[in-house]
């Protein structure tokens, strides 16, 4: 039996500022235009989804998903402090009956990796305020769209600043005398102070955390006391974590803080979000790169997509809630090896799913060809490919095998 469970998600995700265009409010519009920035190119107009969504939807639809996991601009519906765009969230409104008129189900993430430029430039969210600041644009978002959500998501991956934070000190992994450069330029500027410019993915995650998990708790209450009747997590970014020799306390101390932490922090929520695209392994006291003549994705990830089962085993053991599996899949220009790739993956849910596991949904990242942050248009996420001269777009052969894999509820 390859079968999954009735009512089994299957969708695809996005994140508005990496397929909107245009999202001149927020933090990393300004760190992408300054000179000398980070990102090899500016996102620009993106995919244009922003005003193409009502066709992508019908494609996704089309290619027999019933699911689309995609995140509202919180620099658009508040782009300054205190200003509510009801244009904004009117568009929001407009894209999540879209998804319901085309019989698929919205989920809404409320805050992925981007923000309003006036929050990061005050301290983002490595000061407290930013918890309150947080629930107050949750709730005003679930009171004007809360009554169409299916799924909710609070913010995505809560844990990765502190794990982009771990890497750069423990592992010595990225450059950090360019970040301080970066961010005293960009906190001139806009005409902040360095010490207060703190984006999400460069900030200090281990300031950020405490506050992220109480934001999440808060963004929670909001969204339910919206009255919405749909499920509220959190989505986390789960590597699979090995130990190997000499790593022991180097995994311990990784898998506590940046896994275990926020799993425990998810209980009582009504699912846990995985999102998994490799595992890290850990020996002689380090982060060991890949053998020589591993095959590695684009973004210089081992290709390992046994990952997932491991994850999704750890999230349901440790939160004790449903599990969807809110991201996965793999930057590659060949298409055959995503599909490879997400076959090995799916199996790996369905080992899980057969000794007990509860698992809800796959969701494969990305429906489209996108943003990839720093690494801007190169890395080649999409099961759809996107022509940014016309924004036309074409669905590869992975579109086609996942999405009737979707329509029959089974491996196959
Ligand atoms: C993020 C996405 C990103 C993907 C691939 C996840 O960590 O949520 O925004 O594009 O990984 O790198």
């Amino acid at each position: 039996m390859n079968g999954f469970p009735d009512g089994f998600l299957w969708g695809t995700a996005t994140a508005a500022h990496q397929v909107e265009g245009a999202n001149t409010s927020c933090d990393l519009w300004l760190m992408e235009w300054m000179p000398d920035s980070l990102f090899a190119e500016p996102s620009g107009d993106a995919c244009d989804h922003y005003h193409l969504y009502p066709q992508d939807i019908a494609m996704l639809k089309g290619l027999g998903f019933n699911t689309y996991r995609f995140s509202i601009e919180w620099a658009r519906i508040e782009p300054e402090e205190g200003f509510f765009s009801a244009a904004a969230l009117d568009h929001y409104r407009r894209m999540i009956a879209c998804c319901l008129a085309n019989d698929v189900k919205p989920m809404v993430t409320f805050h992925h990796f981007t923000a309003p430029l006036w929050f990061t430039k005050d301290g983002g969210w490595e000061d407290a305020k930013s918890v309150d600041r947080f629930a107050r644009y949750a709730e005003r978002a679930a009171k004007a769209l809360g009554d169409l959500f299916a799924y909710a998501c609070t913010i995505n991956e809560a844990n990765i600043p502190v794990m982009v934070t771990l890497m750069r000190e423990a592992v010595g992994i990225a450059g950090s005398g360019e970040r301080e450069r970066v961010l005293a330029e960009a906190a001139r500027l806009c005409g902040g102070e360095r010490g207060r410019f703190a984006p999400y993915l460069s900030g200090d995650g281990h300031k950020a955390t405490p506050h992220l998990i109480a934001a999440h708790r808060k963004g929670y209450e909001a969204i339910k006391a919206s009255g919405t009747k749909a499920p509220v997590g959190v989505t986390l970014a789960l590597n699979d974590f090995q130990p190997g020799p000499g790593g022991e306390a180097l995994h311990e101390m990784a898998d506590k803080i940046i896994n275990r932490q926020f799993l425990e922090a998810a209980k009582g929520d009504d699912y846990v979000g995985v999102q998994t695209y490799t595992r890290v392994i850990f020996a002689d006291n380090r982060v060991l790169p890949p053998a020589d003549g591993t095959e590695r994705t684009q973004m210089g990830y081992e290709f390992y997509p046994e990952a997932l089962e491991a994850t999704v085993r750890q999230a349901a053991k440790v939160s004790g809630c449903p599990v969807i599996v809110t991201e996965n899949g793999i930057g590659t220009e060949d298409d055959a090896r995503r599909i490879e790739y997400t076959r090995r993956a799916l199996e790996g849910v369905r080992r899980a799913l057969k000794d007990g596991v509860d698992v809800r949904g796959y969701i494969h990242w990305s429906m489209l060809d996108n943003f990839e942050w720093l690494e801007g248009y190169r890395p080649k996420f999409g099961l759809v490919e996107v022509d940014r001269a016309t924004q036309a777009r074409k669905p590869k052969p992975s579109a086609w095998w996942l999405g009737e894999i979707a329509r029959r509820n089974a491996l196959t």
